[in-house]
């Protein structure tokens, strides 16, 4: 049998990973690279993402939409393994349509789970009941993966059909009302105002709502240019990452795959992006956080403040243990370092390349998150550089101790840096070795 099409591209398709805790500038990083993409397609998580692309003086928020929504050409995929907040998507499609004139097609799988009134309000009791919350979003991320793997939850194939709709939450209701009273929940949630609210909700969403895993297996077989674009970060994967301060759906490369039915044989390239120093919203072991001056110093060059919730993120050094470890459950097959701009002007900069645990050094990233929590960094220190760097459009042309500081990243993973990115503006980057991601 003669080999599937394909359009004259090595490799259509490319995951996009958020390699550690999240927040690494995705977002840009997507929106650069969907420039002659067919698809962009998101695959795990929810509302709980924050993605921001800054155009010029336009600055869109993404939460639910693929970044990819914003190039006309370009098709954007809700895959089946996200939950999905109506109202939140809904409002998402007005803003960043409005701000930026035309935009791409959408799909929506039915096969995506709804985020209902009661996930919320669950996340909200859940973590007010917690020792030690894990901070997250309060979306109700968690709860709709619950009734997900629970069996209980409500597809977006349901959710349209208003008889079905009507049939499932008569079922699921009364329990949920149970359950939030039992948490100390305050007053029940009342069926015909979720029906008042929510047919309508379900009537502007039906148009996008279809078996994308189809679009998607033909656009594959086609040999379509297609970019999965990850949420999160693959340190709050649920199996993988720092459980239980994780969030509860598979960020991970695998993730792309099985929250689109995309075939692990037809993935290309797997991107892992990474800070050039290392963030955290929310609690959990984070071995190389800095609570002092530079912690802070970093936090207010990089403005790391969450794009959804508005918390100031944790900050440190970039965790080089931690990011070989992500390398090898991801298969990176490629790395980028964004914000490499906001170290410039610090003398030294640090990189952690061992940890200290219990006593002994090791290089092997603790599963254990116990054990994590024990874990104390073991630094290299490199000289740091200075300037604005935001114009520099060539890798050579960077200062050279951030190309040593690039370079013992790479050695150090074994991964290649294909990208570089030296601004939040779509036209900061150096496309250092484009030929490894398409
Ligand atoms: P993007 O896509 C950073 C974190 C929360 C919390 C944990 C669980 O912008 O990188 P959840 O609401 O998912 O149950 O919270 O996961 N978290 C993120 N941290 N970036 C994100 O997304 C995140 N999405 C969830 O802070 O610690
Ligand atoms: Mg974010």
């Amino acid at each position: 049998m003669a080999p599937p099409a394909r359009r004259g591209f090595l490799m259509p398709t490319l995951i996009i990973v958020g390699a550690l805790w999240g927040d690494e500038a995705k977002g840009k990083l997507v929106d650069v690279l969907a420039e002659g993409a067919d698809y962009t397609v998101r695959f795990s998580g929810g509302n709980n993402a924050g993605h921001t692309v800054r155009l010029g003086e336009k600055v869109f928020r993404f939460h639910l939409l693929p970044t990819g929504f914003l190039r006309p050409g370009c098709t954007a995929v809700i895959g089946g393994g996200m939950v999905v907040c109506p109202k939140s998507l809904l409002h998402e499609i007005e803003e960043v349509s409005a701000l930026a004139g035309s935009t791409g097609n959408l799909l929506v799988s039915g096969s995506a789970h709804v985020v209902m009134p009661w996930h919320e309000r669950l996340d909200c009791l859940e973590e007010s009941l917690r020792a030690e919350g894990i901070g997250t979003t309060r979306k109700g991320i968690g709860p709709a993966y619950e009734d997900k793997a629970g069996r209980r939850g409500i597809r977006m194939f349901d959710f349209i059909h208003p008889e079905r709709f009507r049939t499932r939450l008569r079922e699921i209701l009364p329990v949920k009302n149970s359950l939030l009273k039992a948490m100390g929940g305050e007053d029940d949630l009342n069926e015909d105002a979720i029906l008042e609210e929510y047919l309508p909700l379900a009537e502007r969403v039906r148009p996008y709502v279809t078996d994308a895993e189809h679009h998607l297996a033909e656009a594959v077989g086609a040999g379509r240019r297609i970019l999965f674009e990850g949420a999160q970060g693959a340190m709050l994967d649920l199996d993988y990452g720092t459980y239980p301060y994780v969030t509860s759906s598979h960020p991970t490369a695998g993730g792309a795959c099985m929250g689109t039915g995309l075939p692990p044989t037809r993935v290309d390239a797997v991107l892992g992006v990474c800070v050039a120093y290392a963030t955290r919203v929310g609690s959990g072991p984070f071995p190389t956080e800095l609570d002092d001056e530079t912690g802070e110093r970093i936090r207010q060059a990089g403005r790391e403040f969450g794009t959804t919730t508005g918390r100031p993120r944790r900050c440190g050094w970039l965790d080089l243990v931690a990011l070989r470890y992500s390398a090898q459950v991801n298969g990176f097959t490629s790395l980028a370092v964004t914000r490499a701009d906001v170290l410039s002007g610090f003398q030294e900069v640090r990189l952690c390349t061992a940890y200290d645990l219990d006593g002994e050094r090791t290089q092997r990233f603790p599963t254990d998150t116990d054990a994590l929590a024990r874990a104390k960094p073991v630094y290299e220190t490199l000289p740091g550089w200075s300037g604005d760097i935001s114009a520099i459009r060539t890798y050579d042309a960077l200062p050279e101790a951030l190309r040593r500081f690039l370079a013992r990243i790479e050695e150090f993973v074994g991964v290649p840096i294909a990208v570089v990115s030296t601004g939040a503006d779509r036209s900061e980057v150096i496309l250092h070795h484009p030929e490894l991601l398409w």
